[in-house]
């Protein structure tokens, strides 16, 4: 396992020292390792495990259940698609299908160029500017197959840059 950056040893302290007990800090301190690693991946949860003293099959269930926690390698950019009611009523499910035709990729699945990954998600409580999305923990509303190859369009150009999650 290579040393953690002292910077992010540092942010993880900090972190773990913010509450009561270790184990509430769980997902802010997977959140740092995963903008770190770029995923969830096993030296990562190994090192989530250290911090904050508990164990990996623990720290698996949280990892898992997260819609923005990744255990699988991800794409630069990680498009969630809102897949709640709200954005159903406005043909959200016409949305998810083109965005994943478009790409090249089924709904979980990373685009070939490894530049995207799209998700479904709960509700992003965006529901007034329906059908939405998340890139990258930016919000993109009310989506239309236009709307999509635009962003698409400005991100392989590199002339949007979307945060970073988390
Ligand atoms: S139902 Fe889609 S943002 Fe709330």
């Amino acid at each position: 396992m290579s040393p953690l950056p002292t910077e992010l040893e540092t942010e993880l302290a900090r972190l773990v020292a913010a509450v009561p007990r270790p184990r509430e800090a769980a997902v802010d301190v997977m959140y740092a390792l995963q903008r770190h690693y770029g995923y969830l991946c096993d030296e990562a949860m190994h090192c989530a495990a250290r911090v904050l003293g508990m164990t990996t099959l623990e720290l698996e269930s949280l990892a898992t259940f997260y819609d923005y926690l990744y255990r699988r390698p991800v794409g630069r950019y990680v498009i969630h698609v809102c897949d709640s009611v709200v954005c159903w009523m406005f043909h959200q499910d016409s949305i998810f299908d083109y965005l994943c035709r478009t790409l090249g990729v089924p709904p979980g699945g990373t685009s070939e160029d490894g530049l995207f990954t799209v998700l479904p998600a709960a509700c992003i409580g965006n529901c007034h500017n329906a059908p939405t999305m998340l890139i990258n923990g930016r919000f993109y509303d009310r989506l239309t197959p236009e709307r999509i190859d635009a962003v698409l369009a400005e991100l392989r150009a590199g002339t949007e840059e979307p945060v970073r999650c988390k």
